[in-house]
């Protein structure tokens, strides 16, 4: 088969899988969210990277980190030269879990068994990009992807080798950077993600 059919079956397997996930009831999220935020990106991405859940503004545009986390991820991507367009960006849970709390509705962190429900759909996607390195954004993506609970401080800097053969990193959450009141360790934290990421380009290289 040349290289442009199996791109091509790669392609429709995934829209079906997205359009699949469109109809989700694997956990209780889909009752309140507005959508599945689904994965996006090449199906053939050497990079994934993985998030914890959509925010609010993912949850009404149907994209994954368009609202202030995915600024702050679109500038240290820049920052580390890592062209977002070449990765495929997803998240552990796809539907938006939060509170509401008048008109704001504050954001909630996805549970064991949700992460659980919805590690099928980051399989899936898995097979069919088969990405060399994936990112894990965060305690909760390296949970749902090494199948275990983590700190952030003990699995950064090493490289993971996950059940089904790729190889992952684990870095911070950019919504973990945007919630530092000090300024110097703002900067630092932020500093540090940057260093992950070159370190990420240069593993692609
Ligand atoms: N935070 C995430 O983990 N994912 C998004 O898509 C947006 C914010």
């Amino acid at each position: 088969k040349s290289r442009r059919e199996v791109g091509g079956n790669r392609q429709a397997a995934w829209e079906a899988l997205r359009e699949k996930a469109a109809h989700c009831t694997r956990c209780h999220l889909y009752k309140h969210a507005t959508q599945t935020v689904f994965g996006e990106g090449h199906v053939d991405a050497p990079l994934m990277f993985v998030g914890e859940q959509p925010g609010d503004q993912e949850d009404l545009a149907g994209h994954p980190f368009v609202g202030p986390a995915g600024q702050m991820f679109n500038q240290a991507l820049a920052e580390a030269g890592i062209d977002r367009a070449t990765a495929y960006v997803t998240n552990a849970v796809k539907h938006f879990k939060f509170e509401q709390r008048g008109k704001r509705r504050i954001h909630s962190k996805p549970d064991g068994a949700e992460i659980e429900a919805c590690k099928w759909w980051i399989g899936q996607e898995r097979d069919i990009v088969q990405p060399k390195l994936t990112v894990a954004l965060g305690a909760t993506a390296a949970r749902s992807l090494l199948g275990r609970v983590v700190t952030i401080s003990g699995a950064r800097g090493i490289q993971h080798r996950l059940a089904d053969g790729g190889e992952a990193m684990v870095t911070v959450h950019p919504s973990f950077l945007l919630r530092i009141p000090e300024r110097d360790r703002a900067d630092t934290e932020y500093r540090r993600f940057v260093g992950d990421l070159k370190r990420v380009r240069e593993r692609l290289a």
